[in-house]
């Protein structure tokens, strides 16, 4: 059983106590620290460089997980590499030689991540799959925390997934930006195995980091574990709106609903399998009747960590 990792993003930090926010991080459980590096070119927005992440590898023993988003970045990879950044991630679009970056990260001993704006599709990746150890899906564009979260990631992280298991090729799949409580149930059930997070993590429940973290991870329990109807529906796909007509269901709506049936039940078995997270949420008033009635039903579904 694979673990849910929680890489907090310090752009949502105080950045007049970066060191004393690291250590609350690792104090509540965070795996990595994820450091935002812009440029105010390649994005619109400026932040840190090498000195600081130098500095700030005294206040964590976590590993930092520097996401580049400069151009052009080549000459800068070594820069971060000296000063303590233990997974390297580039943006295929910020280097003129994506091979060349690919080897200089790994020749410096560091973890090598590929990271595809919501506009970038996986195909300008997928020959470098087999040699790198992270994708990273940004769920917002590059630039800004505090953005919402770009739902049609989600058919994307399922992809990546897919070529994953055909090709039995071992990566991290780290999703990146607008990640609440919902949603990450959703980019955790399609694939992802990282999650990026600035804003719920340190601004949540009054900022209570240790809660926060949990709850992303699928450690924490109760109302915020819930997930909405319109959640689950992009989640396990094909469920039919509930119908307002008292007759029978239409044979196309039956065989949904059918379908609808098997996944759950496949889900339930590989959660059985994986000892997975098992998660119910009531979502109410989906009609599955065949005839008057409309059900209030329970769903159960299956978080598999994997
Ligand atoms: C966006 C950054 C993200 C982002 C995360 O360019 O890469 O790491 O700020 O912050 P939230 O969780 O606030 O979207
Ligand atoms: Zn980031």
């Amino acid at each position: 059983m694979k673990k849910i990792k929680i890489s907090p993003s310090i752009l949502s930090a105080d950045f007049s106590q970066l060191g004393t926010e690291i250590k609350k991080l690792e104090e509540g459980g965070a795996d990595m620290i994820h450091v935002d590096v812009m440029d105010g070119h390649f994005v619109p927005n400026l932040t840190i460089g090498p000195p600081v992440i130098k500095a700030l590898k005294n206040y964590s023993t976590l590993p930092f997980d520097v996401h580049l988003m400069i151009s052009p970045v080549h000459k800068y990879i070594k820069d971060y590499a000296d000063a303590g950044a233990d997974i390297i991630t580039i943006h295929p679009e910020a280097t003129d030689n994506l091979e060349e970056s690919i080897n200089l990260i790994k020749k410096l001993n560091k973890k090598i991540g590929l990271s595809l704006n919501p506009d970038t599709p996986i195909n300008i990746i997928k020959k470098f799959l087999p040699s790198i150890d992270l994708v990273l899906i940004m769920s917002v564009y590059p630039g800004f925390g505090g953005q919402k979260f770009i739902p049609r990631v989600i058919d994307k992280i399922k992809e990546l997934k897919n070529i994953k298991e055909k090709q039995s090729i071992k990566f991290d799949i780290e999703v990146d930006g607008g990640i609440d409580f919902d949603n990450s149930k959703l980019v955790i059930a399609a694939g992802a195995n990282i999650l990026v997070s600035g804003t719920t993590i340190f601004k949540n429940n009054k900022g209570d980091i240790k809660k926060n973290i949990d709850i992303l991870s699928i450690k924490g329990t109760g109302k915020a574990g819930r997930i909405s109807k319109g959640d689950l529906m992009s989640l396990v796909g094909n469920i039919p709106q509930p119908s307002t007509r008292k007759s029978t269901h239409g044979l196309e709506e039956r065989v949904k609903m059918t379908r609808l049936r098997v996944t759950i039940a496949k889900r339930l078995k590989e959660a059985q399998n994986n000892a997975a997270m098992i998660t119910t949420f009531n979502v109410g008033c989906v009609d599955l009747s065949s005839k008057r009635a409309s059900l209030i039903l329970s769903w159960i579904v299956i978080i598999s960590r994997y």
